[in-house]
C-alpha cells in the first residue's frame, strides 16, 4: 500500500519526504485555507518536494466550472491530480478531465455506488472518507471492502482506492488489510505508526547494556 500525506503544511511534507516513505500528497480546500496562502503557490511548492501525485481540489460545483478550474490546477505541475466531488457534475468533469490527459481524484465518496460511478468515469483515484463515516456510527472500512470487491470484479476498472479521512494507526492497518491501494494519512498519524513502547523499552535496555561494555562500533 502506498502512503500519501493529507496536509498542505510544507514543513511537515518536507520532513516526511526526507524519510522516503511519501508516495504523494492530498490537499482539500480546508487544508489550503489553513495555510493562509494562495492555492497555486502551495500546490507548486508541494509538487517540487514530492514527485508523486499531489491532489488539488476544485471549488466549482458545476461541470463547466470544475473542468475550467481542473485545467488551471493541472497546469501548475505535471504531478497534480485534480480532485472533484462525488456528484453527477463531478463524475462528468472526471471523465472530461481524464480525456484531457489529467489525473483525477474523486473525493467525498461515502458509498460503494459512488465509487462504482467514479470507476466508470475513469477516475485515477477514488477517495472514500472512512473517518467521517465512522463519526456517524457507520463502518467506513466496510465501504473500502465493498469497493475492493467491486473493482476486483471488473477487470476493466483501473481506479485506485485511496483510503481517506484516516483518524489513527488502526485505520491505516485496517485499510491495508482491506486492500486499499493507498492511504492518505495526516502527518501526526503517520509519525505515530512507528511508535511502540516495547521498541523504546528494548532500545533503552540494549543501550544500557552496551554502555557497560565500553565498546564503540566506529
Ligand atoms: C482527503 O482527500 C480528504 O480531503 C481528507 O482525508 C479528509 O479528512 P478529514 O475527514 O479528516 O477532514
Amino acid at each position: 500500500m502506498k502512503f500519501f500525506v493529507d496536509t498542505a503544511d510544507i514543513s511537515e511534507i518536507r520532513e516526511l519526504a526526507a524519510v522516503g516513505i511519501l508516495d504523494g500528497v492530498t490537499t482539500n480546500p480546508s487544508l489550503i485555507a489553513k495555510t493562509g496562502r494562495p492555492i497555486r503557490d502551495v500546490i507548486k511548492e508541494i509538487c517540487q518536494i514530492v514527485g508523486g501525485p499531489v491532489s488539488a481540489e476544485v471549488t466549482a460545483t458545476d461541470f463547466d466550472g470544475m473542468v475550467a478550474e481542473g485545467e488551471r490546477l493541472a497546469r501548475i505541475a505535471a504531478n497534480v491530480a485534480v480532485k472533484v466531488p462525488s456528484t453527477w457534475d463531478g463524475f462528468r468533469a472526471c471523465r472530461a478531465l481524464r480525456q484531457l490527459g489529467h489525473n483525477v481524484n474523486v473525493t467525498l465518496c461515502f458509498s460503494a455506488n459512488q465509487a462504482l460511478l467514479a470507476a466508470k468515469a475513469g477516475a485515477t483515484f477514488i477517495s472514500p472518507l472512512i473517518g467521517r463515516l465512522d463519526d456517524l456510527g457507520l463502518d467506513g472500512m466496510e465501504v473500502i471492502r465493498e469497493i475492493r470487491t467491486i473493482y476486483d470484479n471488473d477487470k476493466s476498472f483501473t481506479t485506485e482506492i485511496l483510503a481517506s479521512s484516516i483518524r489513527g494507526p488502526l485505520h491505516v492497518k485496517q485499510a491495508a488489510i482491506a486492500g486499499a491501494d493507498i492511504a492518505t494519512v495526516p502527518p501526526a498519524v503517520l509519525k505515530n505508526l512507528a511508535k511502540h513502547p516495547l521498541t523504546d523499552k528494548g532500545l533503552e535496555s540494549f543501550l544500557s547494556d552496551w554502555g557497560k561494555t565500553g565498546q564503540t562500533i566506529l
